[in-house]
């Protein structure tokens, strides 16, 4: 989604605005810009990829002040006019802006009324003529951004460029905002990933704070006129550094780092001896896991399909009543909040805004939330305040991968951890444990040899549709091979609780019709073998996913691909990687662009 890098320094303005701006590629976008500012202000912009921009940026644009954009249209069409940054009708004031401007219909037609020609769709071109009106009036760079700020509602994550004063000014409000503290020189990115290559001493902005860079350093306020609480953080350095090594794609190596990301997740959060899982982070006591009568997790795409494994895990192991929620729902069906309960908020930008807005909306009437994420100091590891961070290292591919496996690993280890304090037994806790402390070598046993993934690509990416079928925690697995497919090769797919099938999909199936279907050894998997057959009497083709032995299984379908054995509420960690795979080959097969696929974001900050 979009994505925003400013410098103020003593360097080149333009190469390092360009670069920041190719660090926040993976979030996804549509067109890209910068502002530059010499003796003026220069505005470069346009449609399509970073490189687009740079190749319409003179290699003679001086300057060491610069705000650049990458936009992900939400008010407006994708068009070189509606890229940022925005422009004051006398040039001196640039703005880039991460959000949504809610009134920005009833302020467009006030400023068109009072003789303003705006140049934009957008919704954020506006805030640059407000500010502009602000700083006619006398207001000061601050005030002016205060006074716009006062008249819009919505979320922002915004920088404007003052020629004059040759100062940025920053807000936030629910779009995330880092400071980067230089030597001589500062930052300000949506992103910290993006600052890490320039400096880890960073100002995390919370809502309602602003931040000035200017020659003489950065300095901090709060939007309502007093001071902010924000203070420098170190982060980490190696955030910076994802590249793509020798594959071909983030993707195919964000698949191939799962075992290794699975180790840095588990380790030191798995007691052998007691058969339980030890997750610091969530500071309960057993006696407060007694106590939990109910828990929520919520997330979105692949997230929710991790919260809906991990529901699964907490009923199996704790007999706890868990449910999974889409995040963006939530918060509007007035939902009952029980400050007794617990609730998950599972995310690895950490910055998906409905996400966010459920996490407030449940604080707000009460409740605890604890933060399943992989972004550290992220707005929502922030605002939960406790929690677990998954350790995957940072996730480039637009399509979650080795996210969707951590987040499973962390709530299963939950799952144990609340179990033992209530009806878990030893002997089951070190099953479970033991088991999955033997996944990562699973996982790379199985990449090292594959399977068909080949011919399942051949049988799926000429079909109108592909339906995937699953029970139990094979459910939503279907599902998130569904959505990987869907993303990655733009194929229509349809994912149902395989016994689910035959009250409705079925009707869509004909000669040859793809169907995976996600099987392991475990006690749904005789009912599913009878929904596979259904689905071969309509003429389906079928495509399994089994656990490695089960030859009577695999005898019964088209294209068997085998996993590795383990124990039952952990084969989402096995099944879910030849479809990860199948998604990848098939987007390749059809020229997609697989990092970075069409109209999707890797970090959705709008609702
Ligand atoms: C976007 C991405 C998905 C991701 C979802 C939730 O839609 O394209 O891959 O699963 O957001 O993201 P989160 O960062 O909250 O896990």
């Amino acid at each position: 989604m979009c994505g925003i890098f400013g410098y103020l320094g003593g360097r080149a303005a333009s190469p390092l605005l360009l670069e920041g701006l190719r660090r926040l590629e993976y979030r996804g976008y549509d067109s890209a810009g910068i502002a530059i500012l010499n003796s003026k202000i220069t505005v470069n912009k346009c449609i399509g990829r970073v490189a687009d921009l740079e190749s319409i940026v003179p290699a003679e644009l001086h300057g060491s002040i610069g705000i650049g954009h990458t936009r992900w249209a939400t008010h407006g069409g994708v068009t070189d006019a509606n890229a940022h940054p925005h422009m004051s009708e006398d040039g001196k004031i640039a703005i880039i802006h991460n959000g949504i401007i809610e009134n920005s219909r009833a302020l467009r037609r006030w400023l068109t009324a009072e003789g303003i020609l705006l140049k934009s769709e957008t919704d954020s071109e506006v805030i640059a003529h407000l500010i502009h009106r602000a700083v006619g009036d006398g207001l000061s760079p601050v005030n002016a951004v205060r006074r716009a700020l006062r008249h819009t509602r919505g979320t922002w994550g915004l920088c404007a460029l003052f020629a004059e004063e040759r100062i940025i000014v920053c807000a936030r409000n629910g779009s995330p905002l880092v400071v980067g503290i230089g030597d001589g020189e500062s930052f300000i990115s949506s992103d910290p990933q993006a600052l890490s290559a320039h400096t880890q001493q960073v100002i995390f902005l919370e809502d309602g704070d602003m931040a000035v860079l200017s020659p003489s350093g950065v300095e901090t306020c709060r939007l309502d006129g007093g001071s902010s609480d924000a203070s420098v953080t170190t982060i980490d350095e190696s955030w910076g550094e994802a590249d793509m090594g020798d594959f071909p794609h983030f993707m195919l190596k964000e698949i191939h780092e799962q075992p290794e990301s699975l180790r840095q997740c588990i380790s030191g959060r798995i007691l052998k001896s007691d058969g339980n899982g030890r997750l610091n982070g969530l500071d309960l006591t057993p006696k407060e896991l007694q106590r939990i009568p109910h828990i929520r997790l919520l997330g979105c795409g692949t997230a929710l399909h991790a919260c809906q494994v991990g529901r699964l895990a907490i009923e199996q192991l704790a007999r706890v009543p868990a449910l999974a929620h889409v995040a963006s729902e939530f918060r509007y069906n007035d939902p009952v909040i029980d400050s007794t309960a617990l609730y998950f908020a599972v995310s690895q930008s950490g910055e998906t805004a409905d996400t966010l807005s459920a996490v407030k909306e449940i604080q707000l009437k009460g409740g605890q939330v604890m933060g399943v994420i992989n972004v550290v100091g992220s707005s929502i590891a922030r605002q939960c305040g406790r929690g677990v961070y998954i350790h995957s290292g940072p996730e480039q591919a637009v399509a979650s991968t080795k996210a969707f496996t951590n987040m499973v690993a962390a709530l299963t280890l939950f799952s144990v951890q609340i179990g033992r304090a209530r009806t878990l037994s030893v002997a089951q806790g070190k099953k479970v444990v033991q088991a999955l402390s033997k996944i990562p070598d699973q996982i790379e046993r199985y990449l090292a040899n594959q399977g068909p993934i080949e011919e399942a690509v051949e049988a799926v990416k000429d079909a109108r549709h592909v339906l995937f079928l699953g029970r139990g925690p094979s459910a939503p697995v279907a599902r998130e091979g569904a959505l990987k497919l869907m993303e990655i090769a733009y194929i229509p797919c349809l994912a149902y609780p395989a016994g689910e099938m035959k009250h409705g999909p079925i009707a869509l199936l004909e000669e040859g019709s793809p169907v995976v279907v996600i099987a392991p050894k475990d006690k749904f998997r005789q009912k599913t073998l009878s929904n596979v057959q259904e689905c071969k009497a309509r003429g389906a083709k079928i495509i399994l996913i089994h656990e490695e032995g089960d030859d009577e299984f695999a005898e019964e379908a088209d294209i068997a691909i085998a996993v590795p054995k383990t124990n039952g509420i952990l084969s989402p960690l096995l099944t879910v990687i030849p479809l990860q795979l199948l998604a990848y080959h098939t987007g390749l097969a059809l020229g997609c662009d697989v990092d970075k696929p069409r109209n999707l974001a890797k970090s959705v900050t709008v609702e």
